[in-house]
């Protein structure tokens, strides 16, 4: 019932001395898939004590060499895209041509974070005294920006490997180590992915991956003394890791309630497509997904149409053959949604869809004339749902998404630019798309959420500048 993977510590895989494992449903046939070890807290200790040691020779390697690594490993990972891809279809039921993009793109963002980090660690500042009043020009200020230390890197279940390579690579070029702590659901691909690392020939200690359950190491690795910045993300954890942590810098990104604003002058038809594919692509599960559609009246039936139109093409089924909505990814998640939309029903939405569900799946479901006093207007399912709220000024719309706690992306649809940009300065939220539907990537773009959605900012320069210090050596002259 499962074949057994072992946790990566002191560049070999190891048996954890604990004789258990955690199991890894398969959220598609609900059975035991893989089992990963579940690693003590004696063994986080010694993955810290050596990710310590490793880092301070690893800070020591020359800039390119570390680069070069990186590029090895980049390309590695791309040639073992097809077993990676595999896993995260049985372990997150991603669609299997989704899960081969994830691991490309993952490679490049590896690449490009090498190249991007020659050239921001390749240079710093000269400061000169005489600028400043009161001095003469007898100091000459040098800086240069020095790793952190030990990362702590938490990725959530929906990237295992993408949201995984976005705080390893960044982390490794600046010359720290990694301590990775994959999600439950992933792991193995996340395993896999380290794999590449190691056949790229990084130093033994510099990445270490454990497994295990939260309950036994979570906490203790959040709160390590070992660790020197913490880059998470996923739900609510975050915001609980956020007040247990240490004075270590923490790069969180955390849930998202993204609205999709469709003004009387928007191109529906543009509207219709990226509400269908923001809202259900990896059947919601993203914490950039439209999870609410904020719709001018005077055109809410023509979108809803046009909207509903597009999902009944939908394909839904297993990830294997490229359905377009898989089942989510653990049964607990298929019952909270449900819970959402059995709050909606009560409280009077339109179904434009029977509800239906079969063990983890879930059918595409737009809600219509949702109202404020519904669950559904505020909280994420996390799953191919989607609230519909008609609105009768664009006012009305900025005011529903500025006071949702989360403030992570939000689009807005309409042929007038003007207006886009006044809607994108009253939106509260890290990044406003025009005429799209929300996204992280390209993946060198900034990417950060506002109020509960996050702290810092990510993307590949923004995680490099934030995994290092700045450190100054001044020259004082006589
Ligand atoms: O849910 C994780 C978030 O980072 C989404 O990424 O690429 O689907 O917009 P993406």
């Amino acid at each position: 019932d499962g074949d057994v993977f072992k946790y990566y510590a002191q560049g070999h895989w190891n048996k954890s001395s604990s004789g258990k494992f955690v199991p890894i449903i398969n959220p598609t046939t609900r059975k035991t898939h893989f089992k990963v070890q579940a690693c003590t807290q004696k063994e986080v200790n010694r993955v810290m004590e050596s990710a310590k040691t490793a880092q301070k020779s690893w800070a020591k390697t020359p800039l390119w060499k570390r680069a070069e690594l990186l590029h090895k490993a980049a390309a590695i990972l791309k040639e073992h895209k097809a077993p990676i891809a595999e896993c995260l279809v049985k372990e997150i039921a991603k669609p299997a041509k989704d899960a081969v993009t994830e691991v490309i793109r993952s490679g490049d963002l590896v690449s490009y974070c090498a190249e991007e980090g020659v050239r921001i660690l390749g240079e710093g500042k000269f400061l000169v005294s005489d600028s400043f009043p009161g001095n003469e020009r007898t100091k000459y200020c040098l800086t240069s920006k020095i790793p952190l230390g030990v990362v702590l890197a938490i990725p959530p279940f929906n990237y295992p490997v993408n949201l995984a390579v976005s705080k390893i690579a960044p982390a490794l070029i600046a010359g720290n180590s990694i301590v990775l702590k994959p999600p439950t659901q992933g792991a193995v691909a996340a395993l896999h992915m380290v794999h590449c690392f190691h056949l790229a020939g990084f130093p033994e200690g510099l990445i270490s991956c454990v497994t295990g359950k939260g309950s036994e190491i979570g906490d203790f690795l959040t709160m390590h003394p070992g660790v020197n910045c913490i880059s998470f993300t996923g739900g609510d954890t975050g915001i609980a890791i956020s007040k247990k942590a240490g004075m270590v810098p923490l790069q969180m990104e955390l849930g998202g309630k993204d609205a999709c604003i469709v003004l009387e002058d928007a191109d529906l038809d543009l509207a219709a497509a990226n509400i269908v594919k923001g809202g259900f692509s990896y059947s919601g599960q993203r914490c950039t997904a439209v999870k609410v559609a904020l719709v001018m009246e005077s055109v809410a039936n023509t979108l809803v149409k046009k909207i509903n139109d597009k999902i009944a093409k939908l394909t839904v089924g297993p990830p294997e053959i490229d359905s377009d909505v898989t089942p989510v990814v653990t049964e607990s998640s298929a019952n909270f949604i449900e819970g959402l939309v059995m709050d909606a029903k009560e409280k009077g939405a339109t179904f434009c869809q029977e509800y239906v569900r079969e063990g983890n799946l879930i059918w595409p479901l737009l809600l219509d004339n949702v109202r404020p006093d519904m669950r559904i207007a505020w909280e994420e399912p996390f799953g191919p749902v989607l609230p519909v709220i008609r609105i009768n000024s664009v006012e009305e719309g900025i005011h529903h998404c500025n006071a949702s706690n989360f403030g992570l992306q939000g689009c807005v649809f309409t042929r007038d630019i003007n207006k886009a940009m006044l809607i994108s300065d009253a939106m509260e939220t890290g990044t406003v798309q025009i005429n799209s539907a929300p996204a992280r990537g390209p993946d060198h773009f900034p990417f950060q959420g506002l109020k509960d959605s996050g702290i810092g900012s990510q993307g590949i320069a923004n995680s490099i500048n934030m995994m290092t210090k700045v450190k100054t050596t001044i020259i004082n002259l006589p």
